[in-house]
């Protein structure tokens, strides 16, 4: 985990950058009295009407609608997520983000002599393709033209045991490096040698464009393993990148879908027949850090798998990593394909049209989730649908709250007769009649459950609690329950709730420490540590409407003001009249 951003930082920064600058140097701006227009990048249109205000740092457009701050333009034009915004604004204006509360309170490293270093060894691959008959024949033979090889930076790595090395371990801190960058390996005796020999190389780049890492791949089938990946370094970690990311967002201005598929080679097969919408996951599941990623690309999300047992697996496993992220507006497509193929074979036989028909008769997930939970059960039997029922409630109730959610509970009745309705939560507060206190609580009793099936995840918090700042029943429980488990290392569930038998909460922990929780220890470590951080943000939208509010009655202080302005600018949304 990277850390918190802190709020100072974000101010400052938004003090530093002209917003007319940041948009100019991606869109020409003309200039029209005290603002600057343009047309706007966000929708099409032949007269301008979009409009960016030095005074107020802002943009708007009359026309769509879009607005916000220079964070907010990059995070929309760009397509960064928040953070990556940050450190690309930061970047622009020599500043370095902070980063505070993350796993290590440690300031982030700079990492610029490693990303330059990687980008090195891609050229070196790159050149050392030009340089080999045998891997070109192979590139060929794949059926990869010149400009998708430059697109991808498609290159080979030699033979041999030091090319990197002797090519880029000009010095000891290179020879290093190398090293961090998992680009070389060491034998028992110590000894350096490259990582990747005779491989054709696939780099993977962040989502800023940076090489990162790499994937390499044998030229014949009886040398193993097929592809070798780096393995986690500082700047790579699988469980969030996806390759070709970066090659998806270039090839668009608005991204309504995208598609993950297996393979580097499915990949790169899809971009060339023309659809740049496909990425993968690098040797790994969908995490739900992938899930989030994806969904904050495009709305639609295609999930293409092997029509065989095991794509059938992989697609179930996706499947859980996406229910918490299935926000409304949100949609995923299960796409299979026929047995022996996969996407690298069926576009280069179908084309670019034979594979959209097949997306368009991909399955969506509501239909996927019953018809494969309905799979081994015999629906016109009572104890056939009471069993889909007691099968289909845990995973519904992982949908975040909304109006998805209600229908798949409807969907359910629907087919199982039984009744769908979510049974009340139970937990460690109050009943609260509105809605937003419910999506906040589950919040806080998942964590709690979470943490009750896996008390080591305690570990990857440190106090002071972000999130107990937080007001709402339960947060003081769950600090209790980590500082707990923190200072017991080891300590089993059952152990740590017994703790609490004397409390009013013991009833409810004990329930919670019952309730199944789905899916791999690091997916559930994933997901605890994000509802923390989701507990983290909504402390902030929690004091921004305090201040709101307050400043509609004209309450608030020259601090509290400022303030303000940094929450709303850090959240993009305009100011409110008061004060300006
Ligand atoms: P596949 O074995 O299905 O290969 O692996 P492929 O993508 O069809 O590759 P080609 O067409 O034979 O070149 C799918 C993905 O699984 C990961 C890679 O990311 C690969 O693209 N994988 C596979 C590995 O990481 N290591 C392996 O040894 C094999
Ligand atoms: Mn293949």
């Amino acid at each position: 985990m990277r850390g918190r951003i802190p709020d100072n930082f974000i101010d400052e920064l938004l003090t530093r950058v002209d917003i007319v600058d940041v948009i100019e140097r991606r869109v020409p701006l003309k200039k029209a009295g005290r603002e600057w227009t343009a047309c706007c990048p966000f929708h099409n249109e032949r007269s301008p009407s979009f409009y960016v205000s030095p005074q107020k740092q802002f943009f708007h457009c009359f026309g769509c609608g879009a607005h916000g701050s220079a964070i907010k333009f990059i995070m929309d034009y760009d397509r960064l997520e928040f953070p990556d915004a940050i450190e690309e604004l930061a970047q622009s204006v020599g500043m370095k983000v902070p980063y505070e509360g993350g796993r290590d309170d440690k300031p982030r490293e700079d990492r610029s002599d490693l990303y330059s270093l990687l980008d090195d060894a891609a050229s070196f691959y790159q050149r050392e393709l030009d340089n080999s008959a045998e891997a070109r024949a192979y590139v060929d033979r794949r059926g990869l033209d010149d400009e998708i090889v430059k697109r991808f930076r498609i290159g080979w790595a030699p033979a041999g045991f030091d090319g990197v090395l002797k090519a880029l371990g000009t010095s000891d801190r290179r020879r290093q490096l190398l090293n961090e960058a998992g680009m070389v390996a060491s034998n028992e005796r110590g000894n350096r040698y490259d990582r990747f020999r005779e491989r054709v190389m696939f780099p993977i780049l962040d989502r800023r464009g940076r090489v990162i890492a790499f994937g390499g791949r044998v030229l014949s089938s009886d040398q193993s393993p097929k592809y070798l990946n780096s393995p986690e370094t500082p700047l790579f970690h699988k469980g969030r990148e996806l390759f070709a990311l970066w090659q998806v967002k270039q090839a668009h201005q608005h991204l309504t879908r995208i598609m993950v598929v297996e393979g580097y080679m499915d990949v790169i097969a899809l971009h060339q027949a023309g659809l740049p919408i496909a990425v993968a996951t690098l040797g790994t599941a969908t995490t739900p850090e992938h899930a989030e990623v994806l969904f904050r690309a495009a709305p639609d999300v295609y999930f293409c798998f092997d029509g065989d047992r095991a794509g059938r697996q992989a697609a179930w496993r996706a499947l859980e990593s996406i229910l918490p992220r299935m926000r409304d507006g949100r949609q995923a497509h299960f796409l299979f394909l026929p047995d022996g193929e996969d996407p690298d074979t069926l576009v280069r036989k179908e084309g670019k049209e034979g594979f959209e028909k097949r997306m368009k008769e991909s399955m969506p997930m509501s239909e996927y989730f019953f018809e494969e939970l309905a799979r081994d059960v015999d629906v016109t039997r009572i104890d056939g649908r009471a069993r889909l029922a007691e099968r289909a409630r845990p995973l519904i109730a992982k949908l975040p709250d909304g109006a998805f959610r209600d229908l798949m509970a409807q969907e359910l009745e629907r087919r199982t007769g039984a009744r769908a309705v979510l049974e009340p939560e139970p937990g460690p507060s109050r009943p609260s009649a509105s809605r937003p206190a419910n999506v906040q609580r589950s919040l806080v009793r998942s964590a709690i459950t979470l943490l009750l099936a896996q008390p080591s995840l305690a570990e990857e918090v440190e106090p002071p609690y972000p999130f107990l700042r937080l007001e709402r029943p339960g947060v003081g429980l769950l600090a209790e329950l980590i500082d707990l488990a923190r200072a017991r290392p080891g300590i089993n569930p059952a152990v740590l709730v017994e703790h609490f038998m004397d409390r009013p909460e013991y009833p409810s922990l004990q329930k919670l420490m019952q309730a199944e929780v789905i899916g791999e220890a690091d997916m559930q470590r994933v997901e605890f540590l994000d509802a923390l951080a989701q507990m983290q943000r909504q402390v902030t939208t929690q004091r921004r409407d305090t201040l709101i509010a307050r400043s509609r009655e004209g309450a608030l202080d020259d601090t509290e003001k400022a303030e303000l302005r940094v929450l709303l600018a850090a959240r993009a949304t305009p100011a409110p009249a008061d004060g300006e």
